[in-house]
């Protein structure tokens, strides 16, 4: 089989001599040629013979396949979502399948029991399987972003991210990963995990880089077979698909690690040679290992949105690799096709994509497809196919004979989520994840009988140490009441010292009672996911960081520091490097932080049972602006390398570090925050008058006079001078807005979720005319919202939310917004105005009145 040749011929790659000499160790990097033995003459694209299929699975699906009408063949192409879609909705359209988004839970209540799990997936399944109008019953799929352990789930075991997981370059590890997933998603009755990610990450200022095992295509490659195989089982073996396994779903195909500038949801401009040998690697893995759907990228190939990509999804998938499962789209980015909108592309499944994953506009969507196949715009034969596909996963999925979720092996069984021995291998992966970037004077391990101070906001806050795609989408505002049975990074380390006489103290300001012996510091990023984690560069916190005068104080206070350094990528931190005797890079642990303490204590006996063996699978950058870097590049100078990682056995020390950035200018960061303690940030403009097109500048705090309207003046919310209050003069009407400096704002992915604008603000004096919210567009357009019912003067300070969605369908270009709010009124009113931002659905809910017809 061609996909051997493939394999066998990754493992000799030429080694760019630079590598050798640069201050990288151990594993042998990866300039090699992964799919190139098996390349056609004409295509770039590996063959690979497709997985075999039964003819008992084939001949059960053409029959149904027969006996099922347009409407019903429609229903299965489509994914509709949890928070939208009832049982109803999945009897009268017959929907295929249904998921719930980053966040999303039954009743939407986070801490959703595996009871209610279990409940809306029989709802969901006896209305997939009601025959009372006469059609087929055909059991529903339910898919889910399981893609660090069962992560939307209350109590679940939560894996270190799949950027720590290629650190610790074990595919065994993988396996057993996969395999735990799987149980606990049987355990809520779901099906199908959105899981693995098979990125290859070429720059970090992504925000998905976390997502990703590796920049290395042989990682992602070792690792696509052996997670899959956790999964869904070995093909060929009796669990294959059995009663212990789910489905998975390989992601995002293609080309999602390797946008320009790392832009999520970008631009690959790579050629089709690279495009094969970099971001492809993990595919041809995959599908040898049998992955029953693979799901298109948001991304474009050379300004082509891959889910309008024929050549991507059915001649190179389909045809040359031989995937005979189905491909599904991802949420709503069909509409992002040329030409197509949330309820209507033929163009996307023209192009090979099988289910459309359309979170809300479903029923539209059923209606226009069904018109598009009796109009000829989409094909009988097109559409056939994608059923067949469909169909024939579930039947090899057994979801035909496995009966109701609550009735299956591990239903609702509450002793299998987040289990002891399920805990286990998620401590063990801790153990294998963490980097050791720095040990000066040996200064690791540390004695358990020592007085320890504890300090950083993330020594105990297990939603940072989790991250993103946990328990909500952007992982923000989770607790450690979240997580019952998880362990912080302080409860591990505390149970270490407390067994062995020592003392923690645990201040999150690295304030001490008593001098302690040794400083550790777990500090880094906040939890982001998707675009909402783009950087503009790998700074992690610029020189008035408040981590960095952490780690200072007590370096000044002659206390060894051993700094836990919690990220979704590498980033430019060689202040804290400096300011540190032993640093490691923890990446996103998961839920257990004991992982950490097995690697900084001995045991109480003073041996020592464990040693870091983690190597970097991400270059570590020298400055803030060395982005893209990746091993095998032609000046390949990281400040650590691809494959690094030291070990207690030895003893390195690391000199002092340049504290250069390569930043020309402080950047504001990547932030969805315009106006903030009642003051426009960096960048924006704070401005007001009568004439929306020539508004004054607000210069300083306060703007006031008798012929401005609304005028603005300083005001106190929690501390003097932190809100901003607009006071509209009676029968003078006026504008109060905020203008994006320079470029307009790009906010179209935003405005595709359940992102809203959010305004943290009191009504001073209720407004007698309405008041309206706007969005302005760089071409003039406007779309206004009429906000005053969400005005009330009895009401203390709040925040107003007010869906993207409904700026955007009120027709403004969310790709170019130069006004990001504008308030409107025309007679008296006072509104004290103290932040603007966008917020997540787990906020709460966002206001969207109807629009005027
Ligand atoms: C992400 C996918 C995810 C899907 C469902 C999308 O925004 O790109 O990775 O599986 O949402 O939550
Ligand atoms: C994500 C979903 C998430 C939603 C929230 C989407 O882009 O993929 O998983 O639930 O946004 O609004």
């Amino acid at each position: 089989m061609l996909i051997e040749n493939f394999r066998r011929t990754t493992v000799f790659g030429l080694l760019p001599a630079v590598l050798l000499a640069s201050c990288g160790d151990s594993r042998d990097p990866a300039g090699s040629d992964p799919g190139a033995a098996s390349q056609s003459a004409d295509s770039p694209w590996p063959g690979i013979a497709p997985a075999p299929l039964d003819p008992n699975v084939e001949a059960f699906v053409a029959d149904l396949l027969r006996r099922m009408t347009l409407e019903e063949k429609v229903g299965q192409v489509i994914q509709a979502e949890l928070r939208s879609v009832t049982p109803e909705d999945i009897r009268r359209y017959h929907l295929g399948s249904v998921l719930n988004g980053g966040g999303s839970t039954p009743n939407n209540d986070k801490q959703a029991s595996l009871e209610d799990w279990v409940q809306f997936a029989d709802a969901f399944y006896d209305a997939s399987m009601d025959t009372s109008d006469g059609k087929l019953a055909i059991p529903i799929l339910w898919g889910s972003d399981a893609v660090h352990g069962h992560s939307n789930v209350y109590g679940a075991t939560i894996f270190p991210h799949n950027i720590g997981l290629g650190a610790g370059n074990d595919p065994d590890l993988l396996r057993e990963i996969g395999s735990v997933t799987a149980i606990e998603m049987l355990t809520t009755g779901l099906d199908w995990t959105f899981a693995p990610t098979l990125a290859v990450v070429r720059d970090d200022r992504w925000g998905r880089s976390y997502e990703g095992y590796s920049e290395d295509p042989r990682i992602v490659s070792d690792y696509a077979k052996a997670i899959i195989e956790g999964l869904q089982g070995v093909p060929g073996t009796a669990e294959h698909l059995g009663a212990d396994k789910i489905l998975a779903t390989a992601k995002h195909y293609l080309g999602d690690g390797g946008t320009d500038g790392g832009r999520d949801q970008g631009n690959n401009i790579d050629s089709e040679e690279k495009l094969v040998r970099v971001h492809n690697a993990g595919y041809p893995p995959a599908i040898e290992a049998g992955v029953r759907s693979v799901m298109a990228s948001f991304s474009s190939w050379q300004g082509q949105k891959v889910h309008g990509h024929r050549h991507l999804l059915s001649t190179a998938l389909k045809e040359h690799m031989g995937f005979n499962g189905f491909v599904v789209g991802d949420w709503n980015a069909h509409g992002q096709v040329e030409g197509c909108s949330n309820d209507n592309c033929a163009r996307a499944f023209n192009a090979g994509m099988d289910m459309f994953m359309v979170p809300e506009d479903f029923r539209a969507l059923h209606g226009n497809l069904v018109a598009e196949v009796q109009e000829g715009a989409i094909s009988q034969e097109r559409l056939d196919d994608a059923v067949t596909r469909i169909l024939r996963v579930k039947k090899q999925a057994g979801l035909f004979e496995s009966g109701r979720p609550s009735s299956r092996t591990h239903a609702a069984r509450q002793e299998n989520l987040g289990s002891t021995a399920h805990r286990e291998v998620a401590r063990r992966a801790v153990r294998q994840s963490l980097v050791l970037l720095k040990n000066n004077g040996s200064l690791l391990p540390l004695s358990p009988a020592s007085r320890v101070l504890l300090a950083g906001d993330g020594a105990d806050n297990i939603g940072k140490q989790t991250g993103g795609w946990t328990l909500t989408w952007q992982g923000t505002g989770n607790t450690n009441e979240d997580f019952p049975g998880a362990t912080s990074i302080y409860a591990g380390i505390r149970q270490a010292v407390d067994a062995a006489g020592g003392t923690v103290e645990l201040n999150v300001e690295g304030k001490y009672e008593q001098r302690p012996d040794v400083a550790v510091v777990a500090f880094g990023e906040d939890p982001y996911a998707e675009f909402q984690g783009d950087a503009p560069n790998m700074q992690y916190e610029n020189d008035n960081g408040p981590d960095l005068a952490l780690l200072r104080t007590l370096k000044a206070d002659g206390i060894p520091v051993v700094a836990v350094f919690l990220s979704g990528r590498p980033m430019w931190v060689n202040p804290h490097l400096n300011a540190s005797d032993a640093f490691i890079a923890a990446w996103l642990p998961g839920s257990e932080g004991g992982g950490i303490a097995d690697l900084l204590f001995r045991q109480a006996d003073g041996s020592m049972p464990y040693d870091f063996t983690g190597r970097l699978s991400y270059s570590w950058p020298r400055t803030a602006n060395q982005t893209p870097i990746n091993v095998g590049d032609a000046h390949y100078a990281p400040l650590f390398a691809y494959g690094y990682g030291l070990t207690l056995a030895e003893s390195t020390e690391t000199p002092e570090l340049s504290e250069e950035s390569g930043l020309s200018e402080t950047h504001a960061g990547s932030s969805g925050t315009w106006f903030s303690n009642g003051r426009a940030l960096t960048g924006f403009s704070a401005m007001v008058g009568r004439d929306r097109d020539n508004l004054l500048v607000v210069q300083g705090l306060e703007m006031v006079s008798d012929q401005l309207s609304p005028s603005i003046m300083m005001a106190d919310r929690e501390v003097q001078g932190d809100s901003s209050l607009l006071h509209w003069r009676p029968r003078m009407p006026g504008y109060f807005a905020i203008s994006a400096d320079g470029r307009p704002l790009d906010l179209q992915r935003e405005s595709n979720g359940h992102l809203s604008l959010s305004l943290l603000l009191k009504t001073a004096q209720a407004p007698s005319k309405p008041v309206l919210a706007a969005m302005r567009d760089a071409g003039g357009n406007t779309a206004q919202i009429d906000m005053t019912p969400l005005l009330d003067a009895e009401d203390d300070w709040q925040h107003y939310r007010i869906s993207l969605r409904c700026f955007a369908e009120r027709g403004v270009n969310m790709e170019e917004i130069a006004v990001p709010l504008e308030l409107y009124t025309t007679d008296e009113a006072q509104l004290l105005l103290a932040e603007v931002r966008l917020a997540t659905a787990a906020e709460g809910d966002a206001f969207c009145p109807a629009a005027r017809p």
